[in-house]
């Protein structure tokens, strides 16, 4: 038996964005907050998403300052602002962390709380107010997730939240809205998108139906994060991104990601480097490592992005595709962490504690290949270079 939980209206392609009004009306829903960041309202998106509103007699409120990697703090920022009017729902408008942002504020509007109780092992299923997502990004996926990540600023502890209460009732998956996304912020999203179809289909909880999203999704991104990267203009590329991010996102909220994400958040945490790159600095090490726990699903990974042809055996095809992301992080400008700045000596004190918090996010345990304490620990020591 396979539970699947997917956002239950979804409008995907060119110009969805103007369906807004239609599904919130589809939803039962008239008076949404919108939570956004300030590139989005510098750049007359979040005022094209408020016109598009009112055009159709819907009047919304909004807060403009959700930050990247989401704190504490800027979530009750954002909650004050949503309890000093009468709104029904959350809108989440940008890349993963305004999505975020709304994902708790939702919850903690209805129900109170805080993310530090909210956080795993505790699940939330109770819903909270309706959430919209309306990703301005094609990598993190979580306009379909059950997820959501929160920075708790005191510690620097990612806090990983999830249930059925963070999963968006609506999705709106526009690629109109990636078209002027920069190089870097491309590449770095779009690896973050790849990381979670290849974990969702090597993951100990990845199903039939997981499997052929995170086939389809991994080699759409192959194939297209290279063009959107150098060509950002092309908008079949960018359709495949977004395609493939939102087939990645709802392959990996119902099989889970793995060591990667596990690894990788407190990365992100201790050293202020963005998902997906911290995601990508690991990808090619850990697939290596991980390969000989599921050699054939790793495999048909490389088969179906064309790097090993069909009749490549596992050992072949599992070496080709530790080459290919090898290859990849390199032609997208990937860094190992030694050289982004990050201090060598605080790099290593931390390992310690950054296996620990890997080991507690859940994620590694659903790796093909399980690591204990010591082994993720060498494995941060390994990805230094
Ligand atoms: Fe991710």
């Amino acid at each position: 038996m396979t539970a699947l939980f997917l956002p239950s209206l979804v409008r995907i392609g060119g110009g969805a964005l103007n369906e807004l009004p239609v599904a919130l009306q589809q939803a039962g829903l008239n008076a949404p907050f919108i939570i956004t960041d300030q590139f989005m309202v510098k750049t007359g998106v979040l005022g094209r998403v408020v016109t598009c509103l009112e055009q159709q007699g819907i009047c919304a409120g909004s807060f403009g300052d959700a930050v990247p990697d989401p704190t504490v703090t800027s979530v009750y920022n954002a909650l004050k602002a949503l309890k000093s009017g009468h709104y029904d729902c959350v809108i989440g408008l940008g890349g993963g962390s305004p999505i975020d942002t709304a994902k708790m504020v939702a919850v903690l509007a209805r129900h109170g709380s805080s993310p530090a109780v909210l956080k795993v092992p505790h699940i939330q299923n109770e819903p909270g107010l309706p959430v919209i997502a309306i990703p301005t990004t094609a990598g993190t996926g979580s306009e379909a997730t059950k997820v959501t990540v929160i920075t708790d600023e005191k510690t620097d502890e990612k806090m990983l939240c999830s249930g059925y209460a963070y999963l968006p009732r609506i999705a709106i998956v526009d690629y109109e809205l990636t078209l002027t996304m920069p190089r870097r912020l491309t590449a770095d999203t779009g690896l973050d998108a790849l990381t979670h179809a290849i974990e969702a289909y090597v993951s100990q909880r990845a199903s039939a139906f997981t499997d052929g999203l995170a086939l389809s999704a991994m080699r759409r991104i192959w194939h297209a994060l290279p063009v959107a990267c150098s060509d950002p203009g092309n908008r079949y590329a960018r359709e495949q991104m977004m395609q493939g991010a939102f087939e990645a996102g709802m392959a990996f909220s119902n099989a889970s990601v793995a060591l990667v994400h596990g690894m990788s958040r407190p990365i992100g945490a201790h050293f202020h480097v963005a998902h997906g790159l911290s995601n990508a600095m690991l990808l090619p090490e850990i697939t290596a490592w991980s390969c000989s726990g599921a050699p054939e699903r790793y495999a048909a990974c490389a088969k179906i992005m064309g790097i090993a042809s069909s009749s490549a055996d596992e050992t072949a095809a599992c070496a080709a595709l530790v080459n290919a992301l090898r290859a990849i992080s390199q032609e997208l400008d990937v860094p190992a962490p030694a050289a982004c700045g990050i201090d060598k000596e605080r790099w290593y004190a931390l390992i310690p504690q950054m296996a620990e918090q890997a080991l507690a996010s859940g994620s590694p345990a659903d790796n093909p290949r399980v690591p204990d304490h010591s082994e993720i620990s060498r494995l941060y020591e390994a990805i230094w270079r």
